[in-house]
């Protein structure tokens, strides 16, 4: 979605903004702006439709001198993409330029409002209607950039995050964030702004994350302020963040997902590290510890998420109601969000997400607060929204995943929600000792047998080749290797655009079976598990109606290689850990068959790393 950045100090802004734009390229966008307030005191407004490069083209003859500026990548909204409908938006003025990642909902009945005034607008998007309503504010009550602001803000009904630029006040920036994340990093006679810490970290590792309905005043060579709608200052955290500048480049891989696919054998082990103690026989979430009481004594747990991460979800139920016998329900995030699901402070709600930042899953954490629930997260990105709604939770710990089709944060999910099953389980007493132990085991050797999965690439590349022609795929998969299907469906759809459907492999015959001729590639998870011989026969129904059949395998597997076209075969691992083995070749499938139908892997159309609009 939208990318904030924003600069005021020593430096030419430009080329600062420009990189931080590119930092922010992995969110997903459909056009690009900058301004500046040059040497001589312009408001400069730069924007193109594409990419930033396409920006960077557009601005390379003009003047981008000046030592303060905003930028943006836009992922549309409100009105097509395009050069108009990009930010930053100049008020009727040219005053004022501001830059916004959110929706404002009440629009309309604003712009309205600002028309009979006789404002005259340019674009489609809400966002213009911002810019001119505090513009609108500042000239018939004289008020300063700040105040015009509280009092506008005040007035919109939505999410939002902000930076505003004044021609005629050069030395500041005003900022302001709600239900949209904003950070401010703290630099050597220099501030920057943007809507995640990745543009910053190469200047200064100090941050300030504001929270909502925050407003940061930026200043020339002044310390951060930070104040409310009210005018109240509020003394700002300033946090160090850990991220380093390896984790945000692509280190010799073509593309950031194919790094991070290759990266899960060390993303898991930090996830572990600390967590687990093979020596000890021990498992400790300290979120889990910490609330042991309440987490015991939940009548029933409720997962929200969206997309992979409700895929993780899916698996989370299977491994808490197995080692915990307590009740698990799995919910889209976007749904329950707005039913009125019978939930109180019985219940403990677990919000997974990725980025931290997804606008449903926060909705419905807010829901699920409301009405008395305790809420633990399970985020990877350190310091973001959903870790801050909260009650408790634990980190992932992956490093920053750039690639829009989530790989590592899968995983690391899994891991956390395994851990934390195994945290509960052992304080309930509820698994037999040697089979915690065996599960403790058999977790701290994922990484080496990822790796060994990672040695198949070049085959599955091989493979992948095969089936560019395809138009439609169907992924089945039992038990634990249900969600895996479907989360190797939506890989294949995100990157690749092929119509992909995951199944429980029994659903088959009930319908989905029809789909089924000599061109229909089904990729099936048939791992020497509990459901084995029930797989099994799937693959024979399949194979009696040719469609042309991918198994992931255990080694070893001679039944299964004499009937599938294809086999991939993985090292063996228990039943419940089995999706941190089989989730990893379905990634390289996808990954492998979009790029030999050369498309943009790690950018696809039309979609957003971090989903920060409904
Ligand atoms: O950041 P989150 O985990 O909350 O994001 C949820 C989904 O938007 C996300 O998983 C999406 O489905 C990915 N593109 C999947 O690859």
């Amino acid at each position: 979605m939208c990318g904030i950045v924003g600069y005021i100090g020593t430096k030419q802004a430009y080329p600062i903004l420009i990189k931080g734009l590119k930092r922010l390229e992995y969110r997903g966008y459909d056009s690009a702006g900058v301004a500046l307030i040059s040497n001589n005191r312009h408001l400069n407004v730069y924007k193109a439709k594409g990419k930033v490069s396409d920006l960077e083209s557009f601005a390379a003859e003009k003047d981008i001198s000046g030592t303060v500026g905003i930028a943006h990548t836009r992922w549309a909204t409100h009105g097509e993409p395009s050069q108009a409908n990009a930010h930053p938006h100049y008020s009727s003025s040219e005053n004022l330029a501001l830059i916004h990642n959110g929706i404002i909902e009440n629009y309309a009945i604003l712009k309205e409002k600002l028309q009979s005034k006789g404002y005259v607008f340019k674009s489609s998007t809400d966002t213009e209607v911002l810019v001119q309503l505090i513009d609108y504010i500042m000239v018939t009550n004289k008020l300063d950039l700040l105040s015009a602001v509280q009092l506008a803000l005040q007035e919109v009904i939505g999410a939002y995050a902000i930076a505003v630029l004044e021609k005629n006040n050069p030395d500041q920036i005003i900022a302001a964030r709600k239900s949209s994340s904003l950070v401010v990093g703290i630099g050597e006679e220099e501030l920057f702004l943007a809507s995640d810490a990745t543009p910053i970290v190469e200047y200064t590792d100090k941050v300030v994350y504001l929270d909502d309905e925050e407003i940061a005043i930026i200043r020339r060579g002044e310390e951060l302020k930070v104040v409310n709608f009210k005018n109240v200052e509020i003394n700002p955290e300033i946090k160090e963040v850990k991220l380093n500048l390896g984790q945000l480049e692509k280190r010799g891989f073509s593309h950031f997902m194919l790094k991070e696919i290759f990266e899960q054998p060390d993303c898991i082990y930090d996830c572990m590290r600390g967590r687990i103690n093979v020596d000890a026989d021990n498992v400790v979430l300290s979120a889990v510890i910490d609330y042991k009481e309440k987490l015991l004594g939940a009548r029933r747990f409720i997962i929200v998420a969206c997309g992979t991460s409700w895929h993780a979800a899916l698996i989370g139920k299977h491994l808490i109601e197995s080692f915990c016998r307590i009740p698990v329900e799995v919910e889209y995030a976007s749904e329950f969000r707005y039913r009125d699901p019978v939930i109180d402070e019985q219940d403990v709600v677990i919000a997974i997400s990725q980025s931290g930042e997804t606008t449903d899953t926060l909705a419905a954490i807010e829901l699920a607060r409301s009405r008395g629930a305790f809420i633990y997260g399970i985020c990877n990105s350190v310091g973001s929204s959903i870790p801050r709604a909260t009650h408790t939770g634990s980190y992932i710990h992956v490093g920053p995943e750039i690639g829009v089709a989530s790989t590592k944060a899968f995983t690391g999910q899994v891991t956390v929600l395994a851990m934390l099953a195994l945290t509960l389980a052992k304080e309930k007493q509820s698994l037999p000792r040697e089979e915690f132990l065996e599960i403790v085991k058999e977790l701290s050797h994922i990484p080496e047998k990822m790796k060994k999965v990672l040695e198949l690439n070049h085959r599955i590349a091989g493979l992948s080749q095969i089936f560019t022609y395809a138009h439609n795929f169907i992924y089945l998969g039992r038990g634990y290797s249900y969600p895996v299907a479907l989360e190797g469906a939506l890989k294949l759809k995100e990157i690749s655009y092929i119509h992909a459907e995951g199944y429980p492999a029994a659903e088959m015959k009930h319908g989905p079976i029809a789909l089924i001729d000599a061109e229909m590639p089904v990729v099936v998870i048939a791992t020497h598990n509990g459901l084995y011989k029930k797989v099994l026969s799937n693959i024979q129904e399949i194979k009696a109606r040719q469609g042309r059949v991918i198994a992931l395998v255990t080694e070893g597997d001679d039944v299964i290689s004499s009937i599938a076209d294809y086999c991939i075969e993985l090292p063996a691992t228990l039943e419940c850990l089995d999706p941190l083995i089989t989730t990893v070749p379905l990634q390289m499938l996808a990954y492998h068959i979009a790029v030999c139908k050369g498309k943009d892997v790690d950018q696809p159309r039309n979609l957003a790393k971090s989903v920060t609009v409904e």
